[in-house]
């Protein structure tokens, strides 16, 4: 069994995927191309932002954004304690600082209870990771920035697909960004992300800096980097995007599908009132975790800890997380997720051993 079966969904769409693909090597328009502008539109109409500008990968995403945003030394970014690290590792690359903030029980995403009280005056914006599929809770975070005067980012490379108050997550904020890491509910062939915003003025920039801060040929305006997206994966991400929506249903069929078998048993993942879910992972708690997990992988099933470490307590932001500081929700989590296997292509069959070999290990 896969924990993310992508060689079944290549198998899936394999003529069209190699059509495409042949199409980007026949053109030899391996940098930028029609394919880039391209998928640029369809992720602008799929998100219904107005700007989706490609590029290399969901770190780079932030990366760009945060460039745009004219992040300084010294600016400080509320971010979640409980996540992967990069929307906080791009924020201290810049030398601004990250102000960790605990999330909550019910949805694992940043608890807006507990924004302001580590607001200053040096506060810029909010980076608000909606994990493991769901959004985090925007209506109160977009309330808290507004009235405060700061921006908000949504790092969507899990919730890409999702929707939030009849809107799709990458549309709800100033900016947001995404990943198309192969494992993710939208994924390429390799490394690829993507920034979105319906602000002209800020794509425009965004873009400039994705390209050495180029504004026409060698004549360079700002400091930039190199962030544009492979136009080989440009061409597969459009494939993939056809058929996203049915793989969407399947994860959400399959998320039903667990949490009924598993109900009473472990502690399950909940979907808040304003969301639609894209179940990039499908994560319980369980106490004996670590035992847990060995036992399923003595069984041949693949799971995954998302994330063992908090990321106040990573030896990487030592220098600027107070000492004694306790994130009391993220810790518990910590110690007890574990992501089941999940993919647009995962059998009742699958979800019934797996939920049958949880229950026998708990
Ligand atoms: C929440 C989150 N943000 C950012 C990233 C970074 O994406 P990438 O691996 O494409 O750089 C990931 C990828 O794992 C992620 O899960």
């Amino acid at each position: 069994m896969e924990f993310c079966d992508l060689k079944k969904q290549y198998l899936a769409y394999k003529p069209e995927i190699d059509r495409a693909m042949q199409g980007v090597i026949d053109s030899t328009s391996f940098i930028n191309g029609q394919e880039i502008e391209l998928l640029e539109e369809d992720l602008s109409t799929f998100s219904g932002a107005k700007h989706a500008i490609a590029c290399s990968s969901g770190t780079d995403a932030l990366l760009l954004a945060l460039m745009a945003l004219d992040v300084q030394p010294g600016d400080e970014i509320i971010c979640p304690a409980f996540s992967f690290i990069a929307s906080a590792s791009m924020i201290s690359l810049l030398k601004a600082k990250p102000v960790f903030i605990d999330v909550s029980p019910l949805d694992y995403n940043i608890d807006p209870t507990k924004i302001e009280e580590k607001l200053t005056s040096r506060t810029r914006g909010i980076i608000a990771v909606s994990l493991f599929g769901q959004c985090a809770n925007f209506k109160a975070i977009n309330k808290i920035a507004e009235k405060n005067g700061i921006w908000v980012l949504e790092d969507g490379a899990q919730s890409f697909g999702a929707i939030y108050d009849g809107k799709r997550s990458c549309s709800l904020t100033d900016v947001a960004t995404t990943s198309f890491f192969p494992a993710k509910p939208l994924g390429c062939y390799g490394d690829g992300g993507a920034v979105f915003t319906s602000d002209d003025k800020l794509a425009a920039k965004i873009k400039m800096i994705r390209s050495h801060g180029q504004e026409k040929r060698y004549v360079h305006k700002r400091i930039g980097i190199n962030g544009r997206m492979d136009t080989l994966q440009a061409a597969i991400v459009r494939v993939k995007l056809k058929h996203f929506e049915e793989e969407i249903v399947t994860r959400q069929v399959a998320a039903l599908k667990y949490s009924e078998l598993l109900e009473g048993k472990v502690m399950l993942p909940e979907v808040t009132e304003d969301n639609i879910s894209v179940w990039a992972q499908y994560t319980i708690g369980v106490e004996n975790r670590d035992e847990v997990k060995a036992k399923l992988s003595d069984k041949g099933i693949p799971t995954a800890v998302h994330y063992p470490l908090i990321l106040p307590a990573q030896e990487a932001f030592s220098d600027v997380v107070p000492m004694n500081e306790k994130f009391e929700v993220a810790q518990l989590l910590s110690e007890s997720v574990l992501s089941l296997p999940m993919h647009g292509f995962i059998t009742n069959q699958e979800i019934e051993e797996v939920a049958k070999a949880v229950i026998e290990s708990i």
